[in-house]
């Protein structure tokens, strides 16, 4: 389902928020709003558990991590718990990865890996991006 002008970008896949006890999230989002976790998965690449809320065909993905040296433990060392990355869904995420390298965008990830619920992902440099995480979606 691709929305409209958003051009290589088909839709929000994901908003990850880093937390410091899992469970204890899951937990609030079902008392505030009802809602009940779709997929629980060890990203062991990434060093975190996490734990997805189906929100219409997006997630809400809530991410600890369960190693010191996880880079996302690093992360909150400085900056605490919050809104950490925007996944955006692409249909060909090796595509899209060239074309912004083309262009000149620093990017974390030089080629497509294998990310949660076995989607292709990619990496952004939040500096090239205004200051924002960008991680590309392949379902
Ligand atoms: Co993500």
């Amino acid at each position: 389902m691709s929305g409209g002008g958003g051009g290589k970008l088909t839709e929000i896949d994901h908003v990850g928020i880093a937390v410091r006890d899992l469970d204890a999230v899951i937990d609030w989002y079902k008392q505030m709003f009802g809602a009940e976790v779709a997929h629980r998965e060890r990203i062991e690449s990434d060093g975190v558990d996490e734990a997805l809320i189906k929100v219409a065909d997006s997630y809400i993905q809530l991410l600890t991590p369960y190693t010191d040296t996880s880079p996302l433990a690093k992360y909150m060392e400085k900056n605490g718990e919050g809104v950490h990355h925007v996944g955006y869904r692409v249909a060909d995420c090796a595509e899209v990865l060239d074309h912004i390298k083309a262009e000149g965008a620093r990017v974390v990830d030089e080629h497509p890996r294998t990310g949660s619920r076995g989607t292709t992902v990619a990496f952004l440099h939040p500096k090239t991006a205004f200051g924002t995480l960008i991680e590309l979606v392949q379902e």
